[in-house]
């Protein structure tokens, strides 16, 4: 199939991460016989560099003509000036907003090989297969915001619609896995979360196959941590998603491998690993590139309906997991070149 890919490698580590997982990209187009054109642009602060804007307006419209957008990471000490005026994250949150993806999907689950890594005993990861969906554009980071001297507003607003088409796409892709989807509010003390749990019941309704159940956001703190294994696709909104996808990142041990896909309502959908800048390790190139490049398989599943080269992608990237190398936040010595090329052997193995 032909395809055209836009990359935003962006600042920090994001650049050395996107080259990874665009070499695994041509390989699997040289496997498979696809045609990927891929084309870079800037955003974030290396846009602000060069063009003054965060997210330059040839780089929003190469987006939404693309069929998939592979971004790394924005931002980093040079553009954190709280006064400044243009930051690089206000790239990152138009870009999501212009192209509608409202839906950020987060899978997760724990090698084996990693669990030492993990801060919860081995017993609680072993089974561990979650894949959050966040909604991502709506609710407080979208409603108005008011600040006077003494007191500061944050609307958080959401419409049915917003929950209805977020709750599809959970209960959708629930179907493809084991059928449970748990959806968390606060329906207790919060107006939004009532109409969050009424829009979700309705919508399971016309998933009959599929169970849902409801969580507080408190108490799905705690069963994350306490029983992780039982969650299948967790639906919340955009605030509680943000905090809850942080907490479980860190049960895998490492911010270095877990990817995410973004998507809205066409296939075209923005893929990004969960890590930011890494300004610490940047240039260096010890980079674990393994979240950029399960973010591409991603990219293959959602935006390109290229299921068996993604699970390709991902029994490669398995299984240098498990036997090496590795890069130093998985308890490593490797570079970001080796685990790639290790990729890129595993692949011709799997592909
Ligand atoms: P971070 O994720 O960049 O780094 C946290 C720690 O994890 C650092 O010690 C870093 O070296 C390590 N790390 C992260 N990714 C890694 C990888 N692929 N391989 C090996 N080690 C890795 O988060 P931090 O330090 O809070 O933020 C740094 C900058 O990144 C900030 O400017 C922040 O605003 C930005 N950021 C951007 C995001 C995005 O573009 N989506 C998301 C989160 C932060
Ligand atoms: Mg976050």
């Amino acid at each position: 199939m032909k395809a055209r890919i836009v990359t935003l490698p962006g600042d920090g580590i994001g650049p050395e991460v996107t080259a990874a997982a665009v070499a695994v990209l041509n390989a699997v187009a040289a496997h498979y016989e696809h045609a990927f054109a891929v084309e870079e642009h800037p955003i974030g602060g290396i846009a602000i560099d060069t063009t003054g804007e965060p997210l330059p307006a040839t780089t929003l419209a190469a987006c939404q003509s693309a069929d998939a957008v592979l971004l790394g990471a924005v931002g980093g000490p040079k553009w954190s000036d709280p006064a400044a005026k243009v930051r690089p994250e206000q790239g990152l949150l138009a870009l999501r907003a212009a192209l509608g993806v409202y839906a950020n999907l987060r899978p997760l689950s724990v090698h084996p090989a990693l669990a030492a890594l993990s801060p919860l005993k081995d017993e609680k990861l072993k089974d561990v297969d979650v894949l959050f969906v966040r909604e991502l554009t709506g609710g407080a980071y979208f409603g108005t915001k008011t600040r006077s001297a003494d007191a500061a507003t944050d609307e958080c607003r959401y419409t049915v619609a917003e929950i209805e088409r977020v709750a599809r796409r959970a209960f959708a892709l629930a179907r493809g896995r084991r059928k449970h989807v748990t959806s968390v509010d606060k329906a207790n003390v919060l107006e939004t979360s009532r109409l969050w749990r009424a829009t979700v019941m309705r919508v399971a309704a016309d998933y009959p196959d599929v169970t849902l159940e409801h969580q507080l956001v408190d108490s799905m703190a705690m069963l994350l941590l306490t029983q992780p294994a039982r969650y299948d696709v967790v639906v919340t909104e955009n605030l509680f998603g943000d905090i809850l996808t942080d907490e479980a990142a860190a049960l895998a041990g490492s911010l270095g491998l877990l990817p995410s896909a973004s998507l809205g309502e066409g296939n075209c959908g923005l893929y990004e690993p969960i890590h930011g800048s890494a300004p610490d390790i940047a240039g260096q190139g010890l980079a674990n590139p393994l979240g950029a490049i399960l973010s591409a398989a991603l990219l293959l599943r959602h935006s390109l309906g290229l299921e068996g080269e993604a699970q390709a992608v991902e029994a490669a990237v398995a299984q240098v997991v498990e036997h090496g190398p590795r890069t130093r936040d998985l308890g490593g010595t490797a570079g970001t070149d080796a685990v790639l090329q290790a990729v890129l052997t595993a692949l011709e193995d799997h592909a």
